[in-house]
């Protein structure tokens, strides 16, 4: 078990807090950390590291800000910035796997064990990743085109991925502490980070006490605990803050520390690390707003999607209220509408934008998203009561859809509903392949698989929707 100083306790705040446990309908709220502890994972997988990547890098984090005394507000926002550090990590996804003509987790994964500050290290990881299916010629090329571009893109990709994480802990209400720390994990003590090239103490502590713990985290998770402090000894001044590695190198003993990191789950030990006086707590409203940050994280994997699960939210509760569903309903099925796509951050850039059509093996990978969203909601909490309507979007009636092959009756109401908006917003947008439709060409698309694949109640209510807001907007 780790040890930690014992966080000053106030009995106001802790009112505050039990206050807050429970709500006007006596339904109970749960803890932020709860909600945002589960979607991590899904980050995890967006940036290509093993499950846990960033529950572990929280762990790290907080036993250094222990070891030098934070403060409780500070210990709050570095609770969340640790995190969150990747929700930016989606956005740099299309940009990524077009640099290196290669697929973006894997990229990325070999990306955190490199020292990209060093030439000859950046030139051996390029070697290694650029285009590995294509021939010597195309990959020498690109390599060409990568070292011309150099540095400049490797701050293009951190500015990208670090803006976008700003962005998401600003919108989930978080201290701007915790926005600040997310935008600048990538700067380094010795000036040559990014995005801005700050140095020293000019770096913000909680981006150097995240640097410092996602880096040991993925070199024990890969190497072993030799290898994370041999680098550690190695970047002391180059990357990190040598105070900060001052003072974990002791806690290379701390067993009970290394053992607790292999456990495969550890939701229970991270929500016990949030600071006992700044327990923040996740209400319907603060809910929904989880379900916008991470739609606007899918939505920035691929350029063809911009926008897709708003416009997709926007459009299913349009129809639900025309069909007079309850508050409850509607609620839940924007939700389901915004995370329904969450299964494609696992699904590589190479598929998401191919040009050209699919082989059989990217079309697998392309419908596993289906089924992926639904394994990743229903991890979490607040969530799992939508897994099964969000994961059936591409249901059909006609029982050829995916993932579970639903027929008829067995597609509920909300479900055919999503269904409708989705190929409706799929169908009027461009994508890598084909034009976007018009509106009325859409509508004829869709009008053809009316009884087959799409419900036409759900599809009245689709046109209903589509020619009020229309006329609204003419
Ligand atoms: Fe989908
Ligand atoms: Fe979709």
């Amino acid at each position: 078990m780790l040890k930690y100083p014992a966080p000053a306790r106030s009995n106001i705040n802790r009112q505050h807090v039990q206050r807050q446990d429970t709500n006007d309908a006596g339904t109970q709220h749960i803890r932020l950390s709860q909600v945002i502890s589960a979607l991590s994972y899904v980050l995890d997988m967006t940036e290509g590291q093993p499950t846990g990547h960033a529950v572990r890098s929280c762990i790290i984090g907080m036993r250094i800000a222990s070891e030098i005394g934070l403060s409780t507000d500070k210990l709050s926002a570095l609770f969340y910035a640790l995190l969150l550090k990747d929700s930016g990590c989606s956005s740099n996804a299309g940009r990524v796997c077009s640099l290196f003509g290669a697929d973006d987790l894997t990229v990325k994964r070999n990306f955190k064990t490199v020292d990209w500050s060093r030439l000859s290290d950046s030139l051996r990881y390029a070697a290694r990743n650029v285009s590995p299916q294509s021939s010597p010629m195309q990959r020498a090329l690109r390599m060409l085109a990568l070292a011309f571009e150099g540095q400049k893109a490797a701050r293009e990709l951190v500015h990208i991925r670090c803006e976008r994480g700003e962005q998401i802990a600003r919108m989930l209400d978080l201290p701007e502490e915790t926005a600040r720390a997310i935008r600048l994990l990538d700067e380094h003590w010795d000036g040559r980070g990014h995005p801005e090239g700050l140095k020293g103490k000019e770096i913000p502590l909680l981006s150097r006490v995240l640097c410092l713990a996602q880096t040991v985290e993925v070199f024990f998770t890969t190497y072993g605990l030799s290898a994370a402090f041999d680098m550690l000894e190695e970047r002391r001044g180059t990357w990190f803050d040598p105070a900060l590695v001052d003072a974990f190198l002791p806690l290379r003993a701390d067993r009970a520390l290394w053992d607790q990191l292999k456990y495969d789950d550890l939701q229970e030990q991270i929500v016990r690390l949030e600071p006992e006086d700044r327990i923040l707590m996740a209400d319907d409203a603060r809910v929904d707003r989880i379900a916008e940050a991470f739609a606007k994280i899918v939505d920035a994997k691929s350029p063809w999607t911009y926008l897709h699960s708003q416009r997709v939210a926007e459009i299913a509760v349009g129809i639900g209220e025309i069909f007079s569903l309850s508050r409850d309903e509607l609620r839940r099925l924007r939700r389901a509408a915004l995370l329904h796509d969450i299964g494609k951050l696992g699904v590589s850039n190479l598929v998401l934008d191919k040009p050209g059509p699919l082989t059989d093996q990217e079309r697998d990978e392309m419908k596993g998203h289906a089924e992926k969203t639904g394994e990743i909601l229903s991890r979490v909490r607040c969530f799992s009561e939508i897994a099964d309507l969000a994961a059936s979007h591409h249901e059909r009636l006609d029982g050829t859809g995916y993932n579970k092959g639903l027929k008829g009756e067995e597609i509920p109401t909300s479900a055919r509903i999503l269904t409708v908006a989705d190929i409706y917003d799929a169908l009027t947008s461009d994508r890598p392949y084909r034009r976007a439709s018009t509106h009325e060409e859409a509508l004829a698309i869709m009008r053809k698989d009316i009884g087959t694949a799409i419900c036409r109640r759900a599809f009245t209510g689709l046109e209903l929707y589509l020619r009020k807001s229309r006329n609204r907007i003419h």
